[in-house]
């Protein structure tokens, strides 16, 4: 049986070490491909896998899950599949919020998710708004995220201040830029998966990537489990982590 976390009990540090795991979740349409279903399929299934892997990083203790659920980049698909993706995760916000909310979880989204339609922002800030007082783990979903985007938004709130003297423009250092992404009151990152063989980062968390560890699985998104998750947390346990060090 699975164990059940109390989000108002502090718990202890889990041995795996790890804080804030990121996800690329990669392979839904080839996983629908496979079973020669439409590409909708494979989202479902990815919905699947992603209620899955929130709990299960729940019960492992993690602080911060972040999910890259839809690129800045992911526009130049088909309309359909953009209205698909659209709809799946509005559903998912629907249904899931209440058991979210009960076992104390946050919900944040990183990205420019103000550009999405009107109705989803405003039911994403309601669920956001609604979590923020809770206690328990973060699952962090990207949402019309680009790295490169985020970098360009801080760069310019940084510029404004710099225009409205509020700082020196050559005392901004690492700290600021942290403290101006969208990422700004995460955990540092720790470890960063893909799936699905692909071995590249997508434009995904480039600045917080810096030392995080990165694990690729050749495993499809919708195949991905509590198991899967326990192995990357194994593999990101025999890192060794010198942060530049010795
Ligand atoms: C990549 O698979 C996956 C995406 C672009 C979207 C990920 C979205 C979900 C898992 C569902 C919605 C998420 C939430 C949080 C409700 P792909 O389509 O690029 O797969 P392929 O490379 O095999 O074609």
């Amino acid at each position: 049986m699975a164990t059940q976390v109390r989000p108002d009990v502090p718990q202890p540090a889990p041995a795996h070490g790890a804080r804030h795991v990121a996800i690329i979740m990669d392979g839904n349409g080839r996983w629908a491909k496979k079973r020669l279903l439409p590409r909708i399929a494979g989202h479902r299934a990815g919905v699947e896998a992603v209620r899955r892997v929130s709990r299960a990083a729940r019960e492992m203790g993690l602080e911060c899950l972040t999910l890259y659920a839809f690129s800045s980049e992911n526009w130049k698909r088909p309309a359909s599949e953009v209205a698909d993706l659209m709809g799946l995760l509005r559903h998912f916000i629907q249904a899931d919020l209440d058991e979210f909310h009960a076992n104390g979880v946050r919900l944040r989204i990183i990205g420019n998710y103000k550009a999405l339609e009107p109705s989803l922002v405003a039911l994403i800030e309601d669920a956001v708004k609604r979590t923020a007082g809770n206690s328990g783990p973060i699952i962090a979903i990207a949402l019309n995220y680009g790295a490169q985007d985020e970098m360009v938004r801080a760069a310019q709130a940084l510029a404004q201040r710099v225009v409205a003297g509020e700082i020196a423009a050559d005392a901004i250092g690492v700290g600021d830029i942290d403290a101006t992404l969208d990422t700004a009151d995460l955990p540092p990152l720790d470890l960063l998966i893909r799936t699905s063989g692909e071995q590249r980062l997508s434009n995904f968390m480039l600045w917080q990537a810096a030392y995080a560890e990165l694990y690729f699985t050749d495993m499809l998104w919708p195949d991905f489990d509590a198991n899967a998750l326990a192995q990357a947390l194994d593999a990101f346990r025999l890192r060794d982590r010198r942060f530049g060090g010795l």
